[in-house]
């Protein structure tokens, strides 16, 4: 059943030195054309009933409240829907979060990154660790009862002093959510460029692999349920949207870039402007690449995304079945029921083991 959608904005104020996804600068005008034609996009498909519906980017929080309300309006959400805008801090103010909230938002995800004023500086962000702290109670003075906050780790220079302080000003503040991601060095970002000049080094493994185990041993302790490989929740606060992805459920993917995965088509829409325009406005749906989901790529998804799911796993039918014993007897999965989970050992190493599916 198709009930997810994804919008995709790809706008944000200023790069950050390590991020390649897809996003440029904007003006209001060039804002407010693409939310038109997001809406004549979706006009493109079938109507489904969404249960969850995920703004992300990019900076979806750089759309003016009326933009958000125009895309709103124009699908139909279902009661107690899950709908998530992602938010830079910096970027809203608390009127902006309460107008957004009277329209159904009721869950952001705040990329806050670090709490530390060196790193911030250091990964380029608009903000300094203040104002993401303001833009969050902001967010519960607008009424908020369901925060997310991104960060990251085995940032150049970083320590695992430095992680121990982020934790405890991450759980200060007590968000319901929390994703947490190591580093990726992405070609092409200035990030690696000076990484290729010397002026940034990798973390070591053993240090990357020391700051995972902490964040979990503390994560843990605070009352988070590790449920996926970088996602935290409260219990009962398991990000809905997120989980149909790793459940290898349907969804529709909107907008410039977007991924999308409907019946047995996976598939990812224009990422230039003109090519995503042209194809909208002679009413052909945008995709520029699709792959189609045979049998045994859809059991390679179902085993690779589902074992990301720390507590639930995967129920391995016959043919792999053997598998799963094997890397149960070399302690990378545990039986959990009828089911297989990564072990604590898998967990850290859970790359290696994921590819075993492939
Ligand atoms: C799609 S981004 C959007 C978040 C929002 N625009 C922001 O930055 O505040 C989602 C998250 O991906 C993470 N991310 C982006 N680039 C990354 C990289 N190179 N390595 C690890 N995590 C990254 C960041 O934590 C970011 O918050
Ligand atoms: S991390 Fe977020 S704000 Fe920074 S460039 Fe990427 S999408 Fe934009």
């Amino acid at each position: 059943m198709l009930d997810a959608i994804y919008f995709h904005i790809p706008f944000c104020s200023q790069k950050c030195g390590y991020c390649d996804f897809l996003s440029f600068a904007s003006d209001g005008e060039m804002r407010k054309k693409y939310v038109n034609y997001l809406i004549k996009e979706i006009s493109l498909y079938p109507e489904y009933k969404y249960d969850t519906v995920y703004f992300g980017g990019g900076t979806p929080s750089l759309l003016e409240y009326k933009d958000v309300e125009k895309i709103i309006k124009n699908i139909e959400v279902a009661p107690c829907a899950e709908v998530t805008m992602e938010v830079n801090p910096k970027t809203v103010d608390l009127n902006y979060l309460k107008k957004i909230r009277s329209l159904g938002v009721n869950r952001l995800s705040m990329g806050v990154q670090s709490f530390n004023d060196r790193l911030l500086k250091i990964l380029g962000r608009i903000h300094n660790s203040q104002e993401a702290i303001d833009t969050y109670l902001d967010a519960r003075k607008a009424g908020f009862k369901n925060i997310s906050l991104d960060l990251m780790f085995s940032l150049p220079g970083q320590t695992i002093e430095d992680v121990r302080t982020e934790l405890k000003q991450l759980f200060k503040l007590r968000p319901e959510h929390f994703s947490i991601y190591s580093l990726i060095w992405e070609e092409g970002t200035p990030f690696y460029k000076k990484l290729e000049k010397g002026e940034f080094q990798i973390t070591d493994n053993d240090k990357e692999a020391e700051m995972y185990e902490l964040i979990i041993s503390e994560a843990e302790k605070a009352g988070y349920v590790h449920y996926e490989i970088s996602n935290f929740a409260l219990p009962g606060f398991e990000a809905r949207h997120n989980s149909k992805y790793w459940e290898n459920r349907e969804y529709l993917g909107i907008g410039l870039g977007a991924s999308g995965y409907i019946k047995d088509l996976r598939y990812k829409n224009q990422v230039q402007f003109f090519q995503y325009y042209d194809s909208i406005d002679n009413g052909i749906i945008p995709i520029m690449e699709k792959e189609k989901v045979e049998k045994k790529e859809f059991k390679e998804y179902e085993y690779i995304l589902g074992l990301r799911l720390l507590k639930k796993g995967i129920k391995p039918e016959k043919e792999y079945l053997g598998k799963c014993l094997k890397l149960e007897k070399t302690g990378f999965l545990e039986r959990k029921e009828n089911s297989f989970v990564l072990s604590k050992k898998g967990i850290m190493l859970a790359n290696d083991v994921l590819t075993e599916f492939l």
